[in-house]
């Protein structure tokens, strides 16, 4: 286990298992993590960890690596499936918390809680002002959603109960049936951006989402639009977002990721029109800690000779790779 995850995840390992936490209060170091892997069946790992095809090139043991998250873009799965290794990840269960918390960064950074905040704190509050800290109204605006997957369908039923007008765009359209359930209107990423006061992105970080909101469609925003990031900080390039805020090309930005974590593009400090949060939108107790067994059933699936509920790479299992791992050093669960 890379770091500490919440306890229900641990003890169940560590009922067929024999555990081995970093309970250090830093990511195991790219070596440290190779090295821990090499004399492990399973490692669990967290977004923070990058898994590539060096560490997991390295040593006959290992049979799977389950990610602490339903994001995977920290692991190289086809490298993992070459060398015969599975990997899992944790989806579904963070749905709803992770649409709640979009969700509420819409609202506060429509209704510009989190200034209104700072201005109340900063003692700048010295009587009601008809013009202080006017709004965008949520009732009514035009949402559109990048990515209509469980997320993305999360937010869309959040947002029917605002009277908005969805619209989404995906690689895959839903079906109409499905379309018609959510209230939601298929159209291009051009007309998304160009028509929506709200843009709420919820599209994993692949080649061809990395920097999908860049300056030239920041530009094709309406200058009141308001852009939402719960998914992967990358899908932004935050150095053109930071110059469309400061200039106003548009209206606000609610981050919950960053390009690069947990540095934040210092620009983006400065500003009044942003709210920044530390990567928390799945951060409930419940479901963290129900990620943490997740990931744990994965692992003891995997490890007896069963299919793991949640694997990425269903094809490994049959491979010649994968078999050579447990006959080499068997498995421990
Ligand atoms: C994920 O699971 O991918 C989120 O980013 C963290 O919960």
């Amino acid at each position: 286990m890379t770091r500490v995850i919440p306890q229900a995840g641990i003890d169940l390992l560590g009922r067929q298992a024999e555990v081995v936490v970093n309970d250090g209060d830093e990511p195991l170091s790219a070596e440290r993590l190779q090295e821990e892997a090499r004399r492990s069946d399973a490692v669990l790992t967290l977004l923070t960890d990058g898994v590539d095809a060096d560490l997991l090139r390295s040593g006959d043991r290992l049979k799977c690596i389950c990610n602490v998250a339903v994001g995977f873009d920290n692991i190289d799965v086809p490298a993992a499936t070459a060398a015969g290794i599975a990997v899992t990840n944790t989806p579904g269960v963070l749905t709803d918390t992770t649409a709640d918390f979009a969700f509420a960064l819409l609202m506060a950074i429509a209704r510009r809680v989190v200034e209104g905040d700072r201005y109340a704190r900063a003692g700048r509050y010295t009587g009601w002002g008809i013009q202080l800290l006017l709004g965008a109204d949520i009732t009514g605006a035009t949402l559109g959603i990048v990515g209509m997957g469980r997320i993305g369908q999360g937010m869309a039923k959040r947002a029917a109960g605002f009277d908005m007008t969805i619209l989404y765009s995906d690689e895959v359209r839903q079906p109409p049936e499905r379309e018609r359930e959510l209230n939601a209107r298929y159209v291009d990423l051009d007309e998304l951006f160009a028509v929506s006061d709200f843009v709420s992105l919820h599209t994993p970080l692949t080649p061809e989402t990395r920097h999908l909101v860049s300056w030239e469609r920041l530009n094709t925003m309406k200058p009141t639009a308001c852009i939402i990031n719960t998914s992967r900080g990358p899908v932004i390039n935050e150095p053109e977002l930071a110059r469309a805020l400061r200039e106003g090309r548009i209206a606000g930005a609610a981050l919950d990721v960053f390009e690069n974590e947990p540095a934040i593009y210092s620009d983006l400090l400065d500003l009044e029109n942003v709210i920044l949060t530390p990567h928390i939108a799945s951060a409930s107790v419940a479901t963290r800690t129900r990620m943490a067994t997740m990931a744990a059933e994965n692992c003891l699936a995997l490890l007896a000779g069963e299919r793991p509920p949640n694997i990425l790479n269903p094809e490994v299992l049959e491979s010649p790779q994968f078999r050579r791992r447990f006959e080499l050093t068997g498995a421990s669960a």
